[in-house]
């Protein structure tokens, strides 16, 4: 089985900056370089001829390249965990490219998406109850914003689960027009 999602990878002085707005708090796990990305779609597990008809459905996609700042950060606050993560604007490029992904991903055979799409890049996670501490993040970053980025491209991931976090491999990259 290979488990799959759709993202965008930031540029590198995107990612520094990124990086640059973490600190060594104990109760986070931070997210490094290699896997600051914004999930267009989360596929999940699906087996190799789903995999291989995805990867290249999504070559279909035709879309215009956009620019997007960083602006801002947040906070999903589950009972159990929750993430630390930057925003991103405007939303509506991506929205757009949400909903091109989501349509190929029908296309071959994949359960609709029921959830919202609320863009964003993961920064950190934490396990337990941590509301106070992420709370005091989101304070400190309030002002937290980049310069614009071009988006001119966007790729198909595949995520290993081991015992050492996440490790994201890039499958596919499908330029945007
Ligand atoms: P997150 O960063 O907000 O956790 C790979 O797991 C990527 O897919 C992550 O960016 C993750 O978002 C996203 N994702 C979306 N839905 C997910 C799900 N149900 N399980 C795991 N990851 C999911």
């Amino acid at each position: 089985m290979h488990r799959l999602f759709v993202a965008i990878r930031p540029p590198e002085p995107i990612r520094d900056l990124l990086i640059d707005a973490m600190d060594d708090s104990p109760e986070f796990r931070w997210q490094d370089d290699e896997q600051l990305h914004l999930t267009l779609r989360f596929v999940g597990e699906v087996e190799r001829p789903v995999a291989e008809d995805l990867a290249d459905a999504l070559g279909r996609v035709r879309a215009p390249r956009f620019d997007l700042r960083i602006k801002g950060v947040g906070r999903f606050d589950q009972r159990n965990s929750g993430a630390l993560w930057a925003g991103v604007e405007p939303k509506d490029p991506l929205v757009a490219l949400a909903a091109k992904v989501e349509r190929i991903c029908l296309s071959v055979g994949l359960e609709p998406e029921r959830r919202a799409f609320h863009p964003h890049i993961t920064l950190a996670r934490w396990k337990g109850y941590r509301s106070r501490e992420a709370e005091d993040f989101v304070a400190r970053h309030r002002a937290f914003a980049s310069e614009p980025f071009a988006v001119d491209a966007f790729a198909l991931f595949e995520s290993n689960l081991s015992r050492h976090g996440a490790h994201y491999e890039e499958v596919a990259s499908y330029p945007l027009g």
